[in-house]
């Protein structure tokens, strides 16, 4: 049975989340991992407290989540040069919605603002935290850092290029307190292993805690923004998958703890989307069977981030199942009807009802008569839950309108995204 709190180690959630932005392209491959690791070496050497450095590797694991929200591609690490104060305004505005995450958010903003002498302290009269500045020279460093060549080999190139931008980009005590320990092998080595992950969850001394449930609503609602904001033609989806959920579950007869988990597995439902290429979520039309086989993977990933995440196992076996079918032709699993929660087969059917009615902008959705028949035949075709499906239909309108109202609210939230992303990127860029 659902509980009200749920005992989950936020690393956990953050590092899936940090694998997933790494899947994007084998050349970011490790980046996020790596930025924490070098970031939480730099504040263990400035003796920061346990609880700083856990934000700041948290920070660093998430640091470029917002390259995600600005449909640009994100191959070879470009958003990380080209106007890089907006995927970091990006992040900012994405993560300071959780209210747990505004530390981590505040870090993220800045995390390329340059020391410029000094005047990289503040910004628009504010402090800059430390944490930015650290994120920054980490972020350097594990780009400089590549695959072709062995590690200890290109330490004295790395820290030559480093030393070179001491004082402009990067401030002195820090660029000194990477120095006080990159002549240690070891450093390097952690930084490129495979095992970085575990290192540093021992290292940092993450421990799991207990998430009030309205935390993890809250937690998915952002991540829902995320995956939703990667691209216009989606950027409600998620929102739409969501309310129907609920909105049918009610009429099921679930209620409390229940209701609030069944819409963070909707939220959560598309989150392997994450790991697909914007041009072919962005494709107006039909793909091509190759395009498909890459689109289809996206319920695949997202059962493999919510997979190391026990105490989230219900939640990954109702919202990473939306593409099963009952009569066994779905994917990733082909599982049949009675292998499928119930739960999963409603996601299904509001995944397939948002999917339709939603409006995208090469095509309007589809009317009352048109979803009906689209769902009756994929019922009778044994695809989809009878009594999820005659439940829908019944109770059309109330539906359809709930599905409305919400979507058109993440539409305003979609909207007043983009104007502070874009309102505010000039002022950003000035100092760069
Ligand atoms: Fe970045
Ligand atoms: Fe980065
Ligand atoms: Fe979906």
């Amino acid at each position: 049975m659902p509980v009200a709190e749920i005992h989950v180690n936020l690393f956990d959630l953050v590092s899936s989340l940090a694998k997933t932005a790494d899947m994007i392209s084998p050349e970011v491959a490790d980046h996020h991992m790596r930025v924490a690791y070098i970031a939480f070496r730099i504040a263990q050497h400035l003796d920061w407290p346990p609880e700083q450095r856990r934000e700041l590797v948290m920070a660093g694991a998430l640091h470029d989540i917002g390259a995600f929200s600005l449909q640009e591609r994100l191959n070879l690490l470009e958003f990380e040069y080209v106007n890089p104060g907006q995927h970091a305004r990006a992040g900012y505005l994405l993560l300071s919605t959780f209210k747990p995450f505004q530390g981590i958010a505040n870090i993220i903003h800045y995390h390329h603002l340059p020391w410029g002498n000094g005047k990289g302290a503040s910004k628009n009269g504010r402090l800059v935290p430390l944490g930015s500045h650290i994120l920054n020279l980490a972020d350097r460093v594990a780009i400089l850092l590549t695959r072709d060549e062995p590690p200890l080999t290109q330490v004295e190139h790395i820290m030559r290029a480093i030393e070179h931008q001491r004082g402009r980009v990067f401030k002195p005590e820090l660029v000194d307190a990477l120095l006080s320990f990159t002549h240690r092998d070891f450093f390097w080595l952690e930084t490129m292993s495979s095992t970085i992950e575990s290192v540093l969850r021992r290292a940092a001394g993450f421990q799991a805690q207990d998430l009030m449930m309205g935390d993890l609503v809250e937690f998915s609602r952002l991540m829902c923004q995320v995956i939703d904001f990667k691209s216009a033609f989606t950027a409600t989806h998620s929102s739409g998958v969501a309310e129907t959920s609920v909105a049918l579950a009610r009429l099921m007869g679930y209620s409390g703890t229940e209701l609030e988990m069944i819409r963070v597995s909707a939220n959560l439902h598309d989150l392997g989307k994450l790991a697909i290429p914007s041009e072919i979520l962005e494709k107006p039309g039909k793909l091509s069977e190759a395009e498909c086989d890459i689109m289809r993977t996206h319920v695949y990933y997202t059962h493999q981030i919510l997979d190391p995440i026990d105490a989230l196992s219900l939640i990954k076996s109702w919202g990473a199942l939306h593409q099963e079918r009952l009569n066994g032709t779905g994917y990733p699993f082909s599982y049949k009807r009675e292998e499928l929660p119930l739960v999963s087969r409603l996601i299904a059917v509001a995944d397939v009802f948002t999917a339709i009615t939603e409006n995208r902008p090469y095509r309007e959705g589809l009317g009352k008569q048109k979803v009906t028949d689209i769902l009756r035949k994929m019922m009778q075709d044994g695809e989809l839950e009878p009594i999820v499906v005659d439940l829908l239909i019944e109770n059309f309108s109330v539906i359809n309108e709930a599905r409305i109202g919400a979507q058109e609210r993440a539409e305003a939230e979609y909207q007043e995204f983009q104007r502070l992303l874009h309102g505010d990127v000039h002022s950003l860029c000035e100092a760069q």
